[in-house]
């Protein structure tokens, strides 16, 4: 038999220090840019240690900016200090019903319910049982509200509302990418929740060079990378949203595809390569949600140009090319600046993607 294909696999030296920095699942050392946001979190969530009733939280903000991760710290210290209160995360892209999210929250208390075969009715009186006899304040996270269909939620969060009687407390708190969320619920569900609202606010520039930073150090060997390419990968993903998840996985798709060439080092064709790899995905998920006259305006649009240039060239009336564009605006396709022109102010239409992929 010839040489065994797998011999040399074992003597490969690895870009990786550890691939396990990459992963979603990891907790990272340091929460950078957030500081505000766990205090305010925190501070809502005083009183529990006291047993003492809190208001519910919304927590609200684009994708890849911290809302999981900094919840989950919180609680965890919360749980880590006092006994006095327990919580439960559900994710509603796993739990998609009133139901099952009910359900879920149920066995916090250490009750014995079947999956099925209860009703609505009485799984909420399980848990309102619960609550009863509870010796902690339970606290219930359900993450990305939005995937549930909205019917569903406002009748869960109805629900979650009149859970609550006399002293038995219970704290629920929201996550949501969509910004309109509590404006989009009936007005009798928004009446009811007493809902205390978190911004978590878009990352910038240099907090996505700290966060990057320190998934290069744990994760990839000394010298991997340099300062200009980690500049151009925090910049890179703050054009697409301010996401440190796609910072997190432009950087984890070069360090790959710098590893496949048997490299010890990122090279700026590794970063390039791989974010284009990157925006193809992006881009056809925003296409979704574009009509057939909104890629014909887009395919108009240069790397920069003037608003008025655009409606020169007539494609729409000017009235329609500007709801397009604050369409554009809010998928993050591109941005508008104001700038201070020879003529007086003007405003400049930046492509976010590379003009071939539009
Ligand atoms: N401030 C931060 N410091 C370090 N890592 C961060 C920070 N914010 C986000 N991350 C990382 O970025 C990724 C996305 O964060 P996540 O909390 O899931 O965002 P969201 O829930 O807002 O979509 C995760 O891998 C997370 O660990
Ligand atoms: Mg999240």
């Amino acid at each position: 038999m010839k040489k065994n294909i797998f011999s040399d696999s074992s003597k490969i030296k690895s870009i990786f220090k550890d691939e396990n920095i990459f992963d979603i699942s990891y907790f990272p050392e340091e929460i950078y840019a957030r500081d505000s946001q766990i205090k305010d979190i925190k501070h809502n969530l005083d009183p529990l240690i006291r047993k003492k009733k809190t208001q519910n939280l919304l927590i609200c903000g684009p994708p890849g900016t911290g809302k999981t991760l900094v919840t989950k710290y919180v609680l965890n210290h919360l749980t880590g200090y006092t006994s006095n209160a327990k919580h439960t995360y559900i994710n509603a892209i796993e739990h998609n019903t009133r139901y099952s999210v009910l359900h879920k929250i149920s066995l916090i208390f250490d009750v014995f319910l079947p999956r099925r075969g209860l009703s609505i009715t009485e799984v909420i009186e399980r848990i309102k049982e619960g609550l009863s006899k509870s010796p902690f304040i339970p606290v219930v996270v359900v993450d990305e509200i939005d995937q549930i269909p909205s019917n569903d939620c406002s009748n869960l969060l109805y629900d979650l509302s009149r859970i609550v009687e006399n002293n038995n407390y219970f704290c629920f708190i929201l996550i949501t990418n969509n910004k309109n969320f509590f404006l989009e619920l009936d007005a009798r569900t928004q009446s009811s929740l007493f809902l205390n609202n978190i911004s978590f606010p878009r990352y910038s520039p240099k907090d996505l060079k700290d966060i990057l930073s320190d998934r290069v150090n744990y994760g990839l060997l000394d010298d991997a990378l340099s300062k200009d390419l980690l500049g151009y990968i925090a910049g890179f993903s703050a054009k697409r949203g301010g996401d440190a998840r796609v910072g997190i996985d432009l950087l984890y798709k070069s360090a790959k595809l710098a590893e496949k060439q048997g490299s010890l080092t990122i090279s700026k064709e590794n970063v390039l390569e791989a974010s284009k790899l990157i925006d193809v995905v992006k881009f056809s998920e925003k296409k979704k949600s574009l009509s057939d006259d909104h890629l014909l305006l887009l395919k108009k649009l240069e790397d920069s140009m003037l608003t008025s240039d655009l409606y020169n060239k007539n494609v729409f009336p000017e009235r329609t090319v500007r709801r397009y564009l604050s369409i554009f605006e809010k998928l993050n396709i591109i941005r508008i600046e104001e700038i201070n022109s020879g003529k007086g102010r003007s405003r400049k239409i930046f492509l976010n993607f590379e003009k071939d992929l539009l």
